[in-house]
């Protein structure tokens, strides 16, 4: 969507303000889990409608969202020292000419987009932690995760990371589960949705250049962006289920309303970035060949309402049975073993490759706590 290329930095004053103000209350936070039954108590309440106590399975459920939240800052960071915007908000690293280049060619806007959604995640992990701290209940901390080497291209910061975009494999399929008007993985749980790109879900990619060696040819920076460009909605339609499947056992009336407040900018972001994932699937970028490994981008013009590259929008699809009309919904939102399944589809998407054992028994812990919250008349 092509609007002004000019940065805006001046009307942020206030959620920096909330960031650096509430960074202060989840640093150094413990990682350890709340006792078994216990019914965490408010130590402030400057909220009309809370229900006066966060319980366990609420905390968890907070808990695992805020995890998620700060493993998407991580690689939303990396993304802005490349190729998005470097300042007061997101500071680090000094950008990445080349590569930001290649992926101006998929939107002009893409550096202010990456800037904005790296600006989202880091204000919903810090919100998530102060509110837990602010109610009793323990913060999520995964600093001491922080081991990855990142990229050392030219605009990269160097700093260590809990995350790793250079060996992703992604699952596209999400492109056609959205243009589906027959199917949703909550009623088919077995139908398999054809994938948009079915070269990134054979083999390890890099969505962010490595080095500078991965600056030249053309066309493999381009492959690289591109991969970008398909990353972001991947992780970003995750996220977009993740937040009303957990909603779902949600027992405050506040909880529900972090989750379902939260939950729909992730929504803002996956449509924003199908539209990038849309160009580099049209041409005159596509079709693309990376020449150094065989990645192919096809042109997906002509293939139907199942490809066609501008249905940014969900096309309706049954919703709980099909008995009832066809709706325009976000799928899946099924709420049984979800934030396992999260887990466990940013692990396959070698997000976490190179993570510690203890990291990944961390994150597991907090799936399966997050798992067993109920709502209380379940
Ligand atoms: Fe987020």
């Amino acid at each position: 969507m092509p609007t002004s290329t000019v940065p805006s930095k001046g009307a942020r004053t206030r959620r920096a303000f909330l960031k650096h103000t509430l960074a202060a209350g989840a640093a150094g936070a413990s990682l350890s889990a709340v006792g078994a039954d216990r019914v965490l108590p408010r130590r402030h309440d400057d909220s009309d409608d809370s229900q006066g106590a966060l319980t366990k399975g609420d905390a968890a459920l907070l808990r695992f969202a805020a995890a998620a939240e700060i493993l998407e800052s991580d690689f939303w960071i990396q993304y802005n020292e490349l190729g998005g915007i470097q300042d007061a908000e997101v500071p680090d690293g000094f950008g990445n000419p080349a590569y930001t280049a290649k992926l101006a060619l998929l939107d002009e806007d893409f550096a202010q987009y990456i800037h904005d959604n790296t600006d989202d995640e880091i204000t919903h992990f810090t919100f998530l932690n102060a509110y837990l701290e602010s109610h009793g209940a323990q913060p999520v901390d995964l600093e001491s995760f922080r081991t990855l080497a990142g990229s050392k291209a030219t605009g990269s910061s160097g700093k260590l990371r809990l995350t790793n975009l250079m060996q992703l494999t992604l699952d596209t399929s999400w492109w056609t589960r959205y243009r589906s008007d027959a199917n949703n993985p909550d009623l088919d749980p077995t139908f398999v949705f054809p994938q948009a790109v079915p070269g990134l879900s054979k083999g390890t990619f890099t969505a962010i250049p490595r080095d500078n060696s991965d600056l030249s040819p053309d066309p493999h920076l381009q492959a690289i962006a591109n991969t970008a460009a398909f990353h972001m909605p991947t992780i970003e339609q995750g996220g977009n289920s993740l937040y009303p499947s957990l909603a779902q056992r949600a027992n405050s009336v506040e909880v529900l309303r972090i989750l379902i407040s939260i939950g729909p900018t992730e929504t803002m972001h996956f449509q924003t970035w199908s539209d990038k994932a849309g160009a580099a699937v049209s041409p005159p970028l596509a079709p693309l060949v990376d020449p150094t490994n065989g990645l192919t981008f096809p042109d997906l013009t002509g293939g139907g309402e199942t490809f066609q590259n501008n249905l940014i929008m969900p096309e309706p699809c049954p919703f709980l049975s099909r008995k009832l009309p066809k709706c325009s919904i976000i799928r899946p939102t099924e709420t049984r073993g979800v934030a396992t399944a999260t887990l466990a589809f940013l692990t396959n998407m070698g997000l976490f490759a190179g993570q510690s054992q203890k990291f990944f028994k961390f994150m597991k812990d907090l799936a399966a706590d997050a798992d067993a919250a109920k709502r209380m008349e379940d």
